[in-house]
């Protein structure tokens, strides 16, 4: 374990694996197993060997997880084959028939696609609440409820949880505050030290970085920590060794990474909201952000995805818009070193409905030099101007 007084770009560097533990080599081996073999029936029966099977870790993903503990300040950490997997393998840890789950109205879509299906179906109970609720939430709070699903910022438009004054109502009433933490990422905002007891990531972004792996990570405090394994265990919706192994290969360089990522993305962020024809721009850091307050007070920087509002649009100017970009990708996803640019679906919302004054654009900026990105956008404005 690197030391916990060392910069941060220093313990990226260095947390996980210790090279000695496989001769030297600075980074570990990349295990490709189902069988682990046992040296006798009597260690067999006891099953008292550090590794017993493929599903079970192997020395790479023990890489990964110990590296992702250190930064997170987490007791354990599991790994799964998506970011969404890392959503619902807790949820179905944690929710039981008959529970109460709450659920911030601007999370991932794709969460709620599982929470309004699937969770629906086992006799889950849910609320969505308004991502700006704070301790107020105490008053969602029911004798059933189990579980505080938090995403912060929220996904498109933004908005920062008061997630101390959320933890505090959550352990008053017994839930389990859970926090997918994909965009500030362990660097920017560290939820265990706020009270939360699953942290949850999409790896496939920032960690992996370059559009090409598909992870997610799962981390527990301590109390947490036993249920969610038992969960793990019991699913077995392990990761492949190839895409932990490019994750931790990917982590040696987040901080770098990040760090352009946030000053291109705030200087871009600036620049557009002195651009005619964009109404505002969602982007936590500014100062016009409804819930900056929240993020000074709380997160150490900000990454590289944010939205704009084209004023007074509609589908042909955001079309014409997105179509003029030659840099920008039309993709989804982010943390990538692309930039990529999407129109955004808040049709989903429930108790956040706002009319933002056009079509809102999501944009991940990229690792590209910011003057191409600010022509590229330029080129994409005058083309939703004209449309
Ligand atoms: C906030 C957030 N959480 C989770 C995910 C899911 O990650 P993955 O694409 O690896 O399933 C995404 C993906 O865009 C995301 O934006």
């Amino acid at each position: 374990m690197t030391k916990p007084n060392k910069g941060i770009n220093t313990r990226l560097a260095h947390c996980g694996n210790n090279p000695h533990d496989f001769f030297g080599f600075v980074s570990p081996p990349v295990v490709h197993a189902s069988t682990v073999l046992f040296p006798d029936a009597q260690t067999m029966r006891a099953r008292k060997q550090k590794y017993v099977y493929g599903t079970h870790g192997t020395p790479t993903t023990d890489a990964l997880t110990s590296a992702i503990d250190e930064l997170e300040g987490s007791h354990g950490t599991i790994l799964v084959p998506s970011g969404l997997a890392a959503v619902t393998v807790p949820l179905l840890a944690f929710l039981s028939s008959g529970d109460h789950v709450l659920i911030v109205d601007s999370v991932y879509h794709p969460t709620r696609r599982f929470a309004d299906t699937m969770l629906k179906r086992l006799g889950i109970e849910l609320t969505y609440y308004d991502p700006t609720i704070g301790g107020a939430i105490t008053e969602l709070l029911q004798p059933n409820t189990k579980v505080v699903f938090t995403e912060s910022p929220g996904s498109n438009t933004f908005e920062v949880q008061d997630i101390p004054a959320i933890t505090k109502a959550a352990k008053a009433a017994g839930a389990v505050v859970m926090m997918d933490n994909t965009w500030a990422t362990a660097l920017y905002f560290r939820p265990m030290d706020h009270g939360v007891d699953i942290v949850i990531h999409a790896a496939t972004k920032y960690p992996s970085g370059h559009s090409d792996v598909l992870l997610g990570s799962v981390s527990a405090s301590q109390s947490a920590w036993p249920k969610l394994l038992d969960a793990y265990t019991a699913l077995g919706v392990c990761a492949a060794p190839d895409d932990v192994y490019q994750v931790l290969r990917g982590l040696r360089t987040m901080g770098v990474r990040l760090e352009h990522h946030r000053k291109s993305t705030l200087e871009i962020a600036r620049w557009l909201e002195t651009q005619p024809g964009v109404a505002q721009v969602l982007h936590p850091a500014l100062e016009s952000h409804p819930t900056h307050g929240l993020w000074k007070r709380d997160f150490g920087g900000s990454s590289g995805i944010f939205s704009m509002v084209l004023d007074g649009s509609g589908e042909a100017q955001a079309d014409a818009f997105l179509n003029a970009l030659e840099i920008f990708g039309l993709g989804y996803s982010w943390g990538g070193y692309e930039s990529l640019a999407v129109p955004v679906f808040l049709g989903d919302r429930t108790v956040s409905k706002r009319d933002y004054g056009g079509v809102v654009i999501r944009l991940q900026i990229g690792l590209e030099d910011v003057e191409d990105l600010k022509a590229d956008l330029s080129a994409g404005l005058a083309a939703a101007k004209n449309a």
